[in-house]
């Protein structure tokens, strides 16, 4: 049996982050993921950094290669009926901006970081597993290479994602879920092709969503919306392309400059929360307590914003005996939950065709893209919550 004071299951960015943040207050943390280091590093997710986070980054240490490789973005197009609109996301936000940093380089970072702090952090955990969650006392539990662990902590910090132990190790009724699936997902690629638009493309077509984004000046990142049971295998690269020119491609003579493809996959669209966050002496943070759909490129910025307060929460515990922050830190992450999640849901519905939508409904669609990018309060609207909110 050892000690820690925070345990915490999964080294996704919430996980690593919050035991960087727990490592410069000089908290002690165990942090327990069950898949390869590699997996961790090369799983490819989002690329979107709000403000908050590039400026959280920074300042906890660890934006070298975010300040060198990062591209900075002031704007974003929405295209539809063949044209494309820009939105100027930093004039409308006195200066406020996002940047492009793969999740996976800040996953890399973090790794990084915590393995220069000589603290533990163990992949390839098997069987993992809280215990005493109401007590004072909580245990974390598994096995290593051969050997079980017991780990006694003051706290445990559920960041194990959707999928997790966590959520599903809190008693019955204790929690109250709200969730949407969307009939609809997406099929997402990376390709070796410089982008040919300098920011994003959100484009609404008759034949569905397509996003043309990118992760650096040789690799391009592209979605279409598809079916939740699409088979990936009826997707050669040449009907990706096709499907992807006629969905994106503009009146200006605007297409994304096509390339070799070296990753695909369908990722599912769903909105979910669970209230509280926590239970006892376990906190949720990231996906383990909340899931946006991918349009409003919230999941990771939200993971990092719960962290952040988190860490902040067991540092006030820890310097002084406060429980105050701890005791606040579900209602404030809600708050931001579901601004999130109303924004997510919003930019979903106005970007992607249902099957169980009429003529009504795409002229409705239309009419909204017309208003968005025709005022400047529809802009200003979209603007300040993608750029996001201040860390608060
Ligand atoms: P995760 O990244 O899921 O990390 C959880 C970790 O826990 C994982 O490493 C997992 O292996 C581990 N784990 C699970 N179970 C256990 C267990 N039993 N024991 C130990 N460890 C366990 N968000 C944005 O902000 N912007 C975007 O542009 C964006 N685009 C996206 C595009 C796609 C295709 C997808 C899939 C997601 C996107 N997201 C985006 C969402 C974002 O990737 C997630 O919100 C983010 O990964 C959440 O981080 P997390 O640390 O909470 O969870
Ligand atoms: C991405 O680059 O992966 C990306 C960008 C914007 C989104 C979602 C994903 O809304």
């Amino acid at each position: 049996m050892t000690r820690t004071q925070v345990g915490i299951v999964g080294a996704g960015p919430a996980g690593l982050m919050l035991g960087h943040l727990l490592h410069l207050r000089g908290i002690d943390s165990v942090i327990v993921e069950d898949r390869t280091k590699e997996h961790v590093i090369e799983r490819v997710r989002a690329g979107v950094l709000e403000q908050g986070s590039v400026d959280l980054m920074n300042e906890v240490g660890v934006g070298d290669r975010l300040r060198a490789e990062g591209m900075r973005h002031d704007g974003i197009f929405i295209a539809f009926e063949g044209q494309r609109h820009r939105i100027d996301m930093a004039h409308l936000t006195g200066g406020r901006a996002i940047t492009i940093y793969g999740q996976n380089e800040v996953v890399k970072d973090l790794i990084a970081a915590r393995e220069a702090s000589g603290r533990p952090l163990h992949f390839e955990a098997a069987d993992v597993r809280v215990h005493d969650l109401a007590s004072d006392q909580p245990r974390l539990t598994f096995q290593h290479a051969g050997t079980g662990y017991e780990v006694r902590c003051d706290f445990i910090a559920g960041c194990d994602g959707f999928h997790g132990i966590c959520r599903p190790s809190i008693p019955a009724g204790h929690l109250r879920i709200y969730e949407r699936e969307y009939p609809f997902a997406w099929l997402g690629i990376l390709a070796n092709a410089p982008p040919s638009s300098p920011e994003l493309v959100y484009s609404l077509h008759d034949r569905g969503f397509a996003l043309f984004s990118m992760r650096s000046h040789d690799v391009t990142r592209l979605y279409l919306q598809c079916d939740p049971d699409e088979d990936i295998a009826a997707w050669p690269d040449e009907r990706i392309w096709k499907e992807l020119r006629t969905r994106l491609a503009t009146r200006d003579g605007w297409a994304p400059v096509e390339g070799e493809i070296t990753q695909k996959g369908v990722t599912p669209m769903r909105s979910f929360v669970a209230e509280p966050m926590h239970y006892g002496r376990l906190y949720l943070a990231g996906d383990a307590a909340h899931i946006v759909p991918p349009t409003g490129a919230k999941g990771l910025n939200l993971a990092m914003a719960d962290v952040w307060r988190l860490a902040r929460a067991f540092g006030e515990f820890f310097e002084t005996g406060q429980r105050g922050p701890l005791d606040g830190y579900s209602r404030q992450g809600l708050r931001r939950t579901w601004r999130a999640q109303r924004f997510s849901w919003w930019m979903t519905s106005m970007l992607h065709h249902a099957a169980d939508e009429n003529a009504f409904d795409h002229k409705r669609q239309i009419a909204e893209l017309e208003y968005l990018v025709s005022s400047e309060a529809a802009m200003t609207s979209l603007a300040e919550n993608y750029v996001g909110v201040p860390l608060a």
